[in-house]
Formats: structure tokens, C-alpha cells, sequence
């Protein structure tokens, strides 16, 4: 027998009443964990949302705290860590394609350990396919638990056993990890955790749990050292960033939180991603008011019929997405907009479809995500009937596309000539010359110039449009990034 902890998705649909507490102490680092990576390389492979791009850049903190340095590739680690994503069926596909090439390394180099967490490694029918058929992977922990990874590390490493540890309910929303953070210039900051929404189709409440807003003044306690480090721009970080607060009893949390934010003085702050359910007035109020919060909206829709936004349990009508949408551009109309699509979902008509076209030519978005309904065992669509052929449901995501292609080549088109500001991350890998970043609405512009460093906000000339990105020359830096003239 083993003594392996593993999830339950009925359990992880449960909501507790009890208020939230935060830990500040649950993270722990003893002395004989610190020197237990010393000499050894990991590699983290991020899957999937923000979050996990987050949770990714929290590990590798704590690997670091163990004295694990950052391997290059994969092929030179003795530590893989793959965070996972489980929103579709292809997203998994991949990761079992991953772990099975990994067993070929593990052949050459049996001391190799492998690792698997995130949002998969929540659900009951994943873990068990991983311990059937991938029997190379040591570590299994969930996303409830990253902070007792080097814990389990250790666990692993000094019985050689394979240790699978789970919650299925969320605890406490953790403070005080460690972390390294992928960028100097651009930071994510969780401001809420999990998510109470239960969209009938998403996986997202079950492997994330509940809503857990973090306290104001942690989250205002992390922008001020993140300023203080010369950060320019921060994102904040949620399933459904408007809800912020709400588990507080705060009825405006996220205005209230955005307009803070806004007070720190960062450049540049974007959010994601808010549900138009929980988008307020005084959220429109803020964003207009401030100009370092930028004018881009991700709003999901999801779907333009009412029918199926029914179905999916999304908790607006057609009618007041558009009223906030058209609201929004009223009162910001330099915002660019991007959307969430699902297509064929169980029974979706094709004049269901007609109508998320039409909303579309409605909203003639910036851009879109646009995915083909993929059931997850265990959510409420998953067992609907579902009679519409994949042909139609593929037909119908080329339609789609089509359409996003379009106004997205119209509202690129609208910058031609014009001038810009761009947060630079950096050169091309391939021409030097060559350097990228995006725009306050959030277009990716590829320019030319000299002597650009990332993290710079240099003013440029748009010189071509495509349908996803703008090309260009640099005119002037504007503003140089700080750690380039004091080192
Ligand atoms: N919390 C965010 C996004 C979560 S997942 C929100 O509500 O907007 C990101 C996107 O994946 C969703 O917006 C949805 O469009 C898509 N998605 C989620 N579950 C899916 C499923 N089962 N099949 C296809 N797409 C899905
Ligand atoms: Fe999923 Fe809906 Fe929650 Fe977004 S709001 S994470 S789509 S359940
Ligand atoms: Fe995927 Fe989990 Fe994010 S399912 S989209 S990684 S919250």
C-alpha cells in the first residue's frame, strides 16, 4: 500500500462559509532543505494560464531557496517540473506527450527526477493515468499545496519513494513565498485566487477552489516593493478579478484596488481577467480616470446567444454584455477589446452560432481566443447530450476565425502612420536589430532601432499593419529603464 494523497472532484466542488484566514508562516524552509539542490539544475515546462505562469515563477523561488539553479533545457536538468493545464483536452494531450518523452531521458540519467503539478494533477482521472502509465514521475502535488514542494522534494529525494500529495480543498491563501520572477520590467501579482463561477463547461473551480481575495494591503505591500525594484508594469492577477474583494465583504473591491494600484506608480497596469458579470460602474470610472491603467479589456463572452450563455451558466444576457461592452467604449474610447469564444458547445444551433457572429460585428473586437468546446469530466456540460457533429464545430471555428481575422487586420489598420509608445522586452533572437514590445492597448509592435534594452518605453512609428502585430521604427527612448543607467 502506498500513502499517496489524491483529489476528489466532489469534494472539490464544495464551497465552506468559513471567513478565509491568511498563513504567514505555513512556508518553511528548514536548514537541511537549503543545500539539498546545491549543484543540481531544474527546469520548470508552464502550461496553461497567468496563474500557473505565476505558480511557475513562485516553484522556481523555492527551488532556488534550495540551492537548484535553472537549467537551459530539459535535457540538462536533473529536475523537470511540468505545470499543467487542464481547461481542454489538447492541453492535456500535450503534457502526456511531454511526460513520455521525459521517460526517454530518465533511461539515460535515472536520477533524474520528474515532477507534475497544476491544474491536472487536481483531477481524480489525470493522476490516475500519470501513475498507470508514466511510472517515471516522482512528485505529484496539486495547486492548493505549492508551497510544501521542497518539502516533498525532500521527501522523494531521501526515501526514493514517489510521493503524491493533493488537497482537494483550498486552504489558506499562502503569503510570503519565495519567488523569481521571470521578467525585470513586467510582474503578475495575484490579487485573488481560485474561482466560484462554476461556468457549466470549466474545469477552473474545481482545480483552483474557491474564491480567496488576498488582504489590500499584502497585495498594495507587494506593488511597493515591486516599484521600489523599478518595475514598470504589473498585471493583476485572477480567474475573475472584479469579484476582488467580494469574500471580504467589500461590494467595490477591485475600483477600490485598481485605484490604489494606480496610486503606486507604475507606468503601466493591466488586469486579468475580469467576468462581465461582476464589471461595476465604478470599475469603468477608475479605468477611465487613471492614465496608467491601460486601456485594453479581455471581457469573455464566451457565446452571443442567450440560449447557450444559459447553458453555460455565464450569468449575463447577450443584451448586457453589449450594454457594458458599449459602455465601456463610451467612456474609454481609445481601449482596445479581446474575447473569449467557445464554439460547439452541446447543442449549439447554427443560429446560436449567427448570433455569437453577430455580437461579434457588434463588438468588432481587437482580437479573440477563440477554442472549440472540449468536455471535462466532471463539469455539468460534460454530461450533456451533445448531437452536433466535430465537422460542424470545426467549420463553424474556422467561420469564427475568419471573423477575428478580420477586424483584427481593421482596428490594426486604424494605427498605421501613427505614433506609439512601446515597453520594450527585448531583441529578436534571430536580428538584433530588431526589438518587440506592445503598446498601452496592448498590440505587439515589432521595430526597428538602436541601443534598446528591455524594459525602455521608446516611442514609435508604425510603419505596417498585420493582423496581429504592427511593424515600425523607433523615434526616440522616452524613458530608459532604470537598471541600465545605475549598473
Ligand atoms: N476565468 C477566465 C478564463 C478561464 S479559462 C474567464 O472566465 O474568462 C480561459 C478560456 O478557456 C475561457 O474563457 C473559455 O473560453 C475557455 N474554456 C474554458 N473551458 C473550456 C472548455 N471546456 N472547452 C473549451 N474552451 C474552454
Ligand atoms: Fe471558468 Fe467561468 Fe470561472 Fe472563468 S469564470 S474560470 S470560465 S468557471
Ligand atoms: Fe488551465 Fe488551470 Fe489556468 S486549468 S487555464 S492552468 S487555472
Amino acid at each position: 500500500m502506498n500513502d499517496y494523497r489524491l483529489p476528489n472532484l466532489k469534494e472539490a466542488a464544495r464551497r465552506q462559509r468559513d471567513p478565509e484566514h491568511i498563513a504567514r508562516d505555513l512556508f518553511t524552509m528548514p536548514e537541511e532543505y537549503r543545500t539539498l539542490g546545491e549543484g543540481k539544475r531544474y527546469y520548470i515546462l508552464t502550461h496553461g494560464c497567468q496563474a500557473n505562469e505565476r505558480d511557475s515563477e513562485t516553484m522556481a523561488g523555492m527551488l532556488e531557496g534550495m540551492g537548484y539553479q535553472k537549467a537551459s533545457s530539459y535535457a540538462e536538468s536533473d529536475l523537470i517540473l511540468v505545470n499543467t493545464c487542464a481547461v481542454r483536452q489538447n492541453a492535456e494531450e500535450k503534457v502526456y506527450g511531454e511526460l513520455g518523452a521525459f521517460l526517454e531521458y530518465k533511461r539515460k540519467k535515472p536520477e533524474m527526477l520528474i515532477g507534475m503539478c497544476g491544474c491536472m494533477a487536481q483531477e481524480e482521472r489525470s493522476v490516475q493515468d500519470v501513475l498507470k502509465k508514466y511510472p517515471q514521475v516522482d512528485l505529484i502535488f496539486g495547486t492548493h499545496n505549492l508551497h510544501r514542494l521542497p518539502a516533498l522534494l525532500a521527501e522523494t529525494m531521501k526515501t526514493g519513494k514517489k510521493v503524491v500529495e493533493i488537497y482537494s480543498r483550498e486552504g489558506e491563501v499562502v503569503e510570503d513565498l519565495p519567488s523569481h520572477r521571470n521578467s525585470r520590467h513586467k510582474a503578475w501579482v495575484n490579487i485573488m485566487y481560485g474561482c466560484d463561477k462554476f461556468c457549466t463547461y470549466c474545469i477552473v473551480p474545481y482545480t483552483r477552489g474557491k474564491e480567496r481575495s488576498r488582504r489590500i494591503g499584502d497585495i498594495l505591500a507587494e506593488l511597493k516593493e515591486l516599484k521600489a525594484q523599478n518595475y514598470r508594469e504589473i498585471c493583476l492577477l485572477g480567474q475573475n478579478v472584479n469579484a476582488y474583494g467580494l469574500d471580504l465583504g467589500h461590494a467595490h473591491g477591485f475600483a477600490q484596488l485598481l485605484q490604489a494600484a494606480s496610486e503606486v506608480g507604475f507606468e503601466r497596469i493591466r488586469f486579468m481577467t475580469p467576468h462581465p458579470h461582476n464589471f461595476d460602474q465604478e470599475c469603468i470610472d477608475v479605468l477611465a480616470a487613471h492614465e496608467n491603467l491601460m486601456p485594453y479589456i479581455h471581457l469573455p463572452v464566451q457565446s452571443g446567444s442567450d440560449r447557450i450563455l444559459k447553458k453555460m451558466n455565464r450569468s449575463y444576457s447577450r443584451e448586457e454584455y453589449l450594454d457594458l461592452f458599449d459602455r465601456i467604449r463610451e467612456k474609454i474610447p481609445q481601449a482596445s477589446f479581446s474575447t473569449d469564444i467557445i464554439v460547439g458547445f452541446p447543442n449549439e444551433t447554427d443560429e446560436d452560432f449567427a448570433d455569437t457572429l453577430s455580437l461579434y460585428d457588434h463588438c468588432q473586437f481587437d482580437s479573440a481566443f477563440t477554442f472549440i468546446y472540449s468536455p471535462r469530466g466532471g463539469t455539468p456540460a460534460a454530461r450533456m447530450e451533445d448531437l452536433t457533429p466535430r465537422e460542424v464545430k470545426e467549420e463553424r471555428l474556422q467561420i469564427l476565425n475568419e471573423k477575428v481575422g478580420y477586424y483584427a487586420h481593421e482596428r490594426n489598420a486604424a494605427f498605421l502612420n501613427r505614433e506609439v509608445i512601446v515597453l520594450c522586452d527585448g531583441s529578436s533572437k534571430k536580428k538584433k536589430e530588431i526589438f518587440a514590445g506592445y503598446t498601452p492597448e496592448n498590440k505587439l509592435v515589432n521595430f526597428k532601432g538602436e541601443n534598446i534594452h528591455a524594459g525602455d518605453l521608446v516611442k514609435v512609428r508604425i510603419t505596417e499593419t498585420h493582423s496581429y502585430s504592427l511593424n515600425g521604427e523607433a523615434v526616440e527612448i522616452i524613458s530608459p529603464f532604470p537598471y541600465n543607467i545605475s549598473e
